[in-house]
């Protein structure tokens, strides 16, 4: 059996909410798949998974600062092991997904893919395949204002059921692909 590994950070829900489609969209294709927060994380391997998953908001355009420390230590005990290798060749049969919820009140997706690119780096370090960055457009919960009169408009309840539902049906393809 294959296996995943979630990790998410999620302040006002919108993160969990994808974290949670897409751990469903995993099981439905038979992963086998564990879900944490970076602080159940820290004594994680991810070379214990075929696919590991970071996902993050975008705060001021930066991962999340628990989802930045998580990354940073997993990263610095793969440096001491030796593992971040020049041109850091692939692994075979490691892969990553990243995924970043974002509410663009400002500049738009330019506020989420640096997080994205910025995640990525932690895995591509280290051999990884990243399949795919995901980026979600979120409501701007306690803000009417980003929510509302921002750069991607009426953003209020959003990830929206169906944006949840491609988003597993996503994931079954990912999974597929392993
Ligand atoms: C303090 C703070 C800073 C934020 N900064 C940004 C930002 O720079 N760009 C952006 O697109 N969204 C920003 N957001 C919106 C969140 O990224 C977005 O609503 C996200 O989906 C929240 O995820 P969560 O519900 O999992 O915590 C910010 C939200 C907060 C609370």
């Amino acid at each position: 059996m294959k296996t995943a590994l979630i990790v998410y950070w999620s302040q006002t829900g919108n993160t969990e909410k994808v974290a949670q489609a897409i751990k469903q969209g995993f099981e439905e294709a038979g992963l086998n798949v564990a879900i944490k927060k970076p602080a159940e994380a820290a004594s994680v391997d991810y070379f214990d998974y075929d696919l590991v998953c970071v996902g993050s908001p975008s705060i001021s355009w930066h991962p999340a600062k628990p989802m930045d420390d998580f990354l940073k230590s997993k990263l610095a005990v793969y440096r001491k092991q030796g593992s971040i290798k020049p041109s850091a060749p692939k692994v075979a049969g490691k892969n990553a997904l990243i995924f970043v919820t974002y509410s663009g009140p400002h500049t738009g997706i330019n506020e989420a893919t640096p997080v994205g690119k910025d995640m990525r780096q932690y895995f591509e370090h280290i051999g990884f395949t990243v399949i795919d960055e995901w980026y979600i457009l979120s409501e701007f919960h306690g803000s009417l204002e980003n929510s509302t009169k921002g750069r991607m408009g009426d953003i209020r309840e959003k990830p929206t059921k169906e944006d949840l539902q491609k988003i597993k049906e996503d994931a079954k393809r990912i999974a597929s692909l392993l």
